[in-house]
């Protein structure tokens, strides 16, 4: 007698939260860094080590939440998030520097 299981992927329940930038507009998921999506819609956001040592891939965060599946070592300043690591947990709005 053969069992068949679900896929993992097809019991998951993908969270899609939308990041506004501007007058842009892209979607984004729970399952991967908001740099990677950022940069897979065309937008390009100044990075070096991806890991969450640097700071250089930060981000203005104007509203909405995110969050770090590790602490990053480099630190966080008030209203701003590190798009390397930063998982993005509701709707939210990012500025670059102004
Ligand atoms: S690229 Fe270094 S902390 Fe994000």
């Amino acid at each position: 007698m053969t069992s068949i299981s679900k896929s993992a992927n097809l019991e998951k329940t993908e969270q899609v939260h939308r990041v506004l930038l501007g007058k842009k507009q892209i979607l984004v998921t729970e399952e991967e860094p908001l740099l990677i999506q950022l940069e897979r819609a065309g937008i390009h956001v100044e990075y070096q080590c991806r890991e969450g040592y640097c700071s250089s891939c930060s981000i203005k965060l104007l509203w909405g939440s995110v969050m770090y599946p590790f602490e990053p070592l480099a630190w966080v300043q008030s209203g701003y998030l590190l798009a390397c690591c930063a998982i993005v947990k509701s709707d939210i709005e990012i500025a670059f520097f102004d």
